[in-house]
């Protein structure tokens, strides 16, 4: 049974980021020069994530999610993904990433037990991706989509921010690939966070928007039955293989169903995406605290979950953690 929260919410999925670090430089995620780097120390090692994850799984969160920055760029990340395979009770464990060195790994992350991957495509013209990530190749992207399908690493969802005036002539074009070649593809509302919070005032697009633009186009969208335990939205082009997702931050206040916990990549727990502040596990970690003492911070971390943030009322504050070092 999973461990509920005090609004009743059983939470069950732990995210968990494995750096603060980047191959691509987003710019509604990250300012031209980056963003300052965790030290080597405060990072968590590889044992560090282990272990906590096995205290938290004990308590029945059963699906882990690896996340960034950008996960493949830590080193050795099959090794974290065998320790984390190996907990008895993982029933799910996937990845976030920006697909760019996935063709090279998704071999080897399948073989370590990674089941799947949701892959972050903002753009399919290769000019604006550059312009998009100020140094992403398209082709490699593609390339990674291709080969975590190859991997068996499915189902393969696509993760598109949607901003206006940016990308948000191409959702025709995404929801076409959900035909052919069938991609999952989820659209999701840019939300308001640091660096720069004016993307989201400016570039809102409702999810809305985007269904009715798609059902313009293709007809009437079908819902999906058995929708995931997820903020998202499933939806069908009638005779496509694949599927259309909303994840609708802004225009859904979907917090009453929020099933999640964060592990940051120095070690804090975070509550909720919008908490400036997590619980410190890294110093209880070091200072060889015991099982069950890790466990309480766990339960205090799941406790100061809130019963929702006011997104698009409030924004972070510039001295809240990065995107970067949470991993969405
Ligand atoms: N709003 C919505 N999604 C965001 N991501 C990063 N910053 C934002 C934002 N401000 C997404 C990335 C990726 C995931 C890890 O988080 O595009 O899909
Ligand atoms: Fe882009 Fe994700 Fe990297 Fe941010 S962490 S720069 S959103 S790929």
């Amino acid at each position: 049974m999973p461990y509920c929260d005090a609004f009743n919410r059983p939470i069950e999925y732990l995210r968990i980021s494995v750096t603060d670090r980047c191959n691509l430089r987003c710019i509604y995620c990250m300012p031209e020069e980056g963003v300052p780097q965790l030290e080597h120390e405060q990072i968590l090692s590889y044992e560090e994530i282990a272990r906590l994850a096995r205290v938290i799984v004990g308590l029945g969160l059963s699906k882990l999610r690896i996340t960034g920055g950008e996960p493949l760029v830590r080193k050795g990340l099959e090794r974290l993904i065998e320790l984390l395979a190996a907990i008895p009770g993982v029933e799910d464990l996937s990845m976030t990433t920006n697909g760019i060195l996935l063709a090279g790994m998704a071999d080897r992350l399948a073989g370590a037990g990674l089941r799947r991957v949701n892959i972050s495509l903002d753009s399919l013209r290769p000019d604006r991706f550059q312009a998009m990530t100020r140094r992403g190749r398209l082709e490699d992207v593609l390339e990674g989509i291709a080969a975590a399908e190859r991997a068996g690493l499915r189902p393969v969802k696509i993760n598109v921010v949607v901003i206006r005036g940016l990308n948000d002539d191409e959702t025709l074009d995404f929801a076409a690939r959900t035909v052919s070649p069938g991609w999952n593809v989820r659209f999701i509302e840019v939300m308001p966070l640091a660096p720069d919070p004016r993307w989201a005032s400016d570039g809102y697009v409702p999810s809305e928007e985007i269904r009715q633009r798609i059902e313009a186009h293709f007809g009437r969208l079908r819902a999906v039955d058995g929708q995931g335990a997820g903020p998202a939205r499933y939806y069908q082009i009638d005779g496509a293989s694949g599927t259309i997702g909303f994840i609708s931050p802004i225009s859904e206040h979907f917090c009453f169903r929020c099933n999640r916990l964060r592990l940051t990549a120095d070690g804090q727990l975070l509550p909720c995406l919008m908490s400036e502040q997590g619980v410190d596990v890294r110093s209880a970690l070091r200072s060889g605290a015991s099982d069950e003492a890790l466990r309480a911070l766990v339960v205090q971390a799941i406790g100061a979950k809130p019963s929702g943030h006011r997104l698009g009322a409030v924004t972070r504050g510039p001295g809240a953690t990065p995107m970067s070092r949470i991993g969405g």
